[in-house]
């Protein structure tokens, strides 16, 4: 099946893009390393699988999606270069990551040092906060759409806009309830609302730092909140209950102070 993507994927690209091997597959996606061979840089190549390619309207919104993401032009975002169609294919040519994803690095270690904590939080931070000025929002906040770059140590956000564009409705039942793995998800995307805004996405990003939070608790000798998935739970019934308004505010205040914090001594200790 890999191998057959692979070949197509060779076709579809023609003489442009050499490439090389399959570096990580997510829920519905496989991306390949390649090389740009005009302009002689790697490149990623992601690819939706042909299922997803063959309906007209995931098509037409993920190829809509990928044009808005492609105004994002900021440190902390995966640049994406191209989107296209070719060989019953839609695949999307972005900046290759020389580096792990988040998601990799806590399964290593499920607890990471405080300042790369602080690191990562204030470098998606500003990203979404840049990104959801431009009116642009995620939806798919979690560590595996966070990548480390092994060389600057900066946390990069992949996936701008289209993890979800390219789900579409295949992550909604016909009554509008959000199926999938909803660990990160903002109660208003669990409830299937299709309209969600950048504070969904400070939402999930929260729960990322929730989860380091407990981490860190437990090494202070402090009492331990039984496991990781404690303030998720905890963080989603709050947010369940708490009127729209209240959440609404809530989710700017949350923002604010880290997207804040470059450059700033001490700030998010
Ligand atoms: N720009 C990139 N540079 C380098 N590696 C990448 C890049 N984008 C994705 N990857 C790798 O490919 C893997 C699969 O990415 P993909 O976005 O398909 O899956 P996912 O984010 O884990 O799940 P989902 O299907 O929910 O998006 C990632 O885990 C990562 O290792
Ligand atoms: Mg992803």
């Amino acid at each position: 099946m890999t191998d057959h993507l692979l070949d197509r994927l060779v076709v579809a690209v023609g003489t442009q893009y050499l490439v090389d091997a399959e570096i990580g597959r997510g829920g519905m996606a496989v991306v390949y390393r390649a090389r740009d061979i005009r302009l002689n840089r790697r490149v990623a190549i992601k690819v939706l699988p042909p299922e997803l390619a063959f309906n007209v309207d995931v098509r037409e919104r993920f190829l809509r999606e990928a044009q808005t993401s492609a105004q994002l032009a900021h440190p902390g975002i995966v640049p994406i270069y191209t989107v296209d169609e070719a060989e019953g294919l839609v695949f999307f040519v972005m900046a290759l990551v020389d580096g792990e994803t988040l998601g990799e690095r806590l399964k290593r270690e499920p607890r990471l040092p405080v300042g790369q904590v602080r690191t990562i939080l204030t470098d998606v931070a500003d990203a979404l906060g840049y990104a959801h000025a431009q009116g642009v929002v995620h939806r798919d906040i979690k560590p595996d759409n966070i990548m480390l770059d092994r060389a600057s140590g900066r946390a990069v956000v992949t996936d701008f806009g289209i993890a979800r564009a390219a789900a579409g409705d295949s992550r909604l039942t016909v009554t509008g309830v959000a199926i999938g793995t909803p660990a990160y998800m903002s109660p208003e995307q669990a409830l299937g609302e299709r309209e969600v805004d950048g504070r969904s996405d400070i939402y999930s990003l929260g729960i990322i730092a929730a989860i380091q939070g407990v981490e860190h608790a437990g090494d202070a000798g402090e009492a331990r909140v039984g496991d990781a998935a404690a303030p998720r739970a905890a963080a989603s019934r709050r947010a369940g209950r708490a009127r729209e308004r209240d959440r609404a505010r809530a989710g700017q205040e949350a923002g604010g102070p880290l997207a804040g914090c470059h450059g700033v001594p001490r700030c998010a200790q």
